[in-house]
């Protein structure tokens, strides 16, 4: 193992992931709690923040899940001063993400490149005809800078790619840091609940826990607070 493998080893160790690749699949995990019928799921706002159950009962359907999902899989002390940061995306049509870590979302806006701990994506909805929309990580997992992770982007050798269907139920777990993309989708949607672990609360949570994207008319990223009117709903659609 060389240095920056075992920096990486020392710093992290929450989830006893092995280098370079720290991806676990969970399978058959089906609609926990009923998530995609409830009223919190389906108005989430694009980035949310929650202390963990450590320090605050869930309060709403998605929290509730996000309980089931990590419980057995963290200890809960490294977190003690941190929390979980939780969003969905719904790809169709051509939709797909670009190769990431995990980051706090407002270095777009300038601010300091900081990577979470560790992440899951659950597919809580999967249509039957769906083409494409792989999850996809490659063998990047260091705590450095956007600049580096860009560059190594274009290094990038596709025979150490490791490729993920969606699946109905199926959660996968992984260092926040390892670089990963989702595929476009050629049909079909997905939908999913993904959230990462921080160690400690980043600004942007502590000034506000919802929050919205939006763009302006030069296709600037706009982050908005949001007063999150289901935050507290345990309830269902109707
Ligand atoms: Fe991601």
């Amino acid at each position: 193992m060389n240095t920056l493998e075992q920096a990486y080893t020392d710093k992290i160790g929450l989830l006893n992931m092995p280098f370079p690749s720290s991806i676990e699949v969970v399978d058959n995990q089906i609609n926990i709690h009923n998530i995609v019928n409830s009223k919190a799921y389906s108005t989430l706002p694009v980035y949310n923040f929650w202390k963990g159950w450590w320090v605050e009962e869930p309060r709403n359907i998605v929290e509730k899940t996000l309980k089931v999902l990590w419980e057995k899989k963290i200890n809960t002390d490294d977190f003690k001063n941190g929390g979980i940061e939780y969003w969905t995306r719904c790809f169709k049509d051509y939709g797909s993400l670009e190769w990431h870590q995990d980051t706090c979302e407002n270095h777009y806006l300038g601010e300091e490149y900081l990577i979470a701990g560790c992440s899951q994506v659950y597919y809580v909805e999967v249509s039957d005809d769906l083409e494409g929309g792989y999850f996809e990580a490659a063998p990047y997992r260091y705590r450095l800078d956007l600049k580096t992770h860009d560059k190594e982007v274009l290094n990038l050798d596709s025979n150490k790619i490791e490729r993920i269907k969606p699946k109905e139920g199926r959660c996968i777990f992984m260092d926040s840091a390892q670089m990963h993309r989702v595929t476009k989708i050629y049909k079909g949607t997905r939908k999913n609940l993904t959230s990462s672990l921080w160690q400690n609360v980043p600004d942007f949570y502590k000034e506000c826990e919802n929050w919205d994207l939006e763009y302006d008319s030069i296709g600037k990223h706009v982050l908005k607070k949001v007063d999150w009117k289901d935050k507290y709903s345990m309830e269902y659609m109707a």
